[in-house]
């Protein structure tokens, strides 16, 4: 079987400081990949169950955790160095409601966690691959968002936010024409800016939001 094609670059070099948030702090709130999810475990409590996938540094992710502590948000990346520097956010902000997976979130929806166990599912500013030979490496496809969709519950939400055009209307055309899903937002809701959005901001580039919810 040929490998499914890659939606991220391999970076793997890691600050000092990243090297150490990950050797102290992976054992406690890291998952393990290898195994099914199960969210009353790893949290040790039964609460609404936020999936991040792609979440870079962790501004979000923390940010939003600490407003919303009723729930937990299980942060999937494959950037080893944003995990580091998101373990270190949890740190200093005493989060309990945040775990993180180093893994391919396509897998990680597919093999590990349980049809319908999903309050909502965050994708903030994904590899935009702007080139025409390489947006089969775009994550948000059709495929991806009915797989998404068998693993939210009903009436859970998809928050897809892009600030590149041509993205924009893929995952517009993507939500909007989906039987699965109704389009309920289009604005930013309680996200935060991150590093890839300051940077878009910066380059002249706005924000696209959409919020979806499944039927
Ligand atoms: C452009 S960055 C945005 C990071 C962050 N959300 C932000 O807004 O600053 C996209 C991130 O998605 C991650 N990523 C891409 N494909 C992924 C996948 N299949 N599973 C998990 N993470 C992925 C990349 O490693 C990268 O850190």
């Amino acid at each position: 079987m040929t490998a499914p094609v890659r939606t991220f670059k391999v970076r793997r070099r890691v600050t000092p400081g990243q090297a150490d948030a990950l050797a102290r702090l992976l054992p406690g709130y890291g998952v393990d990949a290898t195994r099914p999810f199960v969210a009353a475990q790893a949290f040790g409590r039964q609460a609404p169950l936020v999936l991040e996938i792609g979440s870079g540094m962790g501004e979000a992710t923390a940010a939003m955790a600490a407003a919303d502590p009723g729930r937990d948000v299980l942060a999937v990346e494959v950037h080893t160095p944003g995990l580091g520097t998101l373990l270190r956010r949890i740190e200093d902000a005493g989060l309990t409601n945040v775990r993180v997976l180093e893994g391919d979130a396509r897998e990680v929806l597919a093999d590990l966690l349980a049809p319908g166990s999903l309050d909502e599912v965050r994708v903030f500013f994904p590899d935009p691959w702007p080139k025409a030979r390489h947006a089969k490496r775009r994550l948000v496809t059709a495929g991806f968002a009915a797989l998404v969709a068998s693993r939210l519950r009903p009436g859970g939400r998809l928050h897809v936010a892009t600030d590149w055009t041509s993205y924009a209307e893929q995952v517009e055309q993507v939500l909007a024409g989906s039987e699965e899903y109704d389009v309920v937002a289009r604005d930013r809701g309680a996200r935060p800016v991150t590093r890839f959005e300051q940077r878009g901001l910066d380059a002249g580039r706005q924000p696209h939001d959409v919020v979806a919810r499944r039927r």
